[in-house]
């Protein structure tokens, strides 16, 4: 697929049919090494995790982050466990790729460009993708569950499979209104 083509395709979905195959997946990941970072240090660091188990885990745990983790009997807003299950239905049937990065002065930058890498090479294998982030608690949750040596950060957790539905078209900002010249 043509570079500009991957960049229009490229969309987050949350809900997915079947994970790529390990072809995809590798050249995806090689994508991610491509990305810029600082003095081209290249500090990134991907768990690639397959085991339905800890899958299911961490989706609980991504559930309970937009949950503000309030417990399962605790009642949250309606729109907010709405969103909240949402996340965690975009979990199953993909592959799942969770982004570490150490936690320095370059605040995951580099982490985060490796990340668009893989976006775009999964949008280029007609897959779809979808970023999830998860802090706080639930990221010392994920860091317990997969061993995450101390001093690393999680970027995200990105979630790359066959969609099971196609988005809706995006609503963009009108062309230019966020273009300056000269100043600001
Ligand atoms: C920094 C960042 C964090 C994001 N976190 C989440 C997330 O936790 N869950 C999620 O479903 N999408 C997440 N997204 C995806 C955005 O919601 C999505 O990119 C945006 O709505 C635009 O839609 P598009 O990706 O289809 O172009 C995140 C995106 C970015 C850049």
């Amino acid at each position: 697929m043509d570079f500009c083509e991957a960049i229009e395709k490229r969309r987050s979905v949350r809900k997915f049919l079947s994970p790529a195959s390990q072809e995809q997946l590798n050249r995806i990941l090689n994508a991610g090494t491509k990305a810029p970072s600082e003095m081209n240090t290249q500090q990134w660091e991907f768990v690639v995790v397959d085991d339905p188990e800890l899958i299911e885990k961490i989706s609980e745990i991504k559930y309970m982050v937009n949950r503000d983790m309030k417990p399962r009997w605790e009642d949250v807003p309606p729109e907010k466990e709405k969103i909240a299950q949402m996340q965690k239905d975009s979990f199953p049937n993909a592959s799942l790729v969770l982004v570490f990065y150490p936690r320095n002065r370059f605040n995951k930058a580099a982490g985060w460009a490796c990340i668009q890498n893989m976006l775009l090479a999964a949008a280029s294998e007609g897959l779809g993708s979808r970023i999830a982030t998860i802090w706080g608690r639930g990221e010392k949750e994920v860091a317990r569950l997969l061993k995450v040596p101390k001093g690393f950060e999680l970027v995200a957790a990105i979630s790359i499979g066959m969609p099971a539905y196609t988005p809706g078209p995006k609503p963009l900002r009108p062309v230019g209104t966020w273009l300056h010249r000269n100043v600001f």
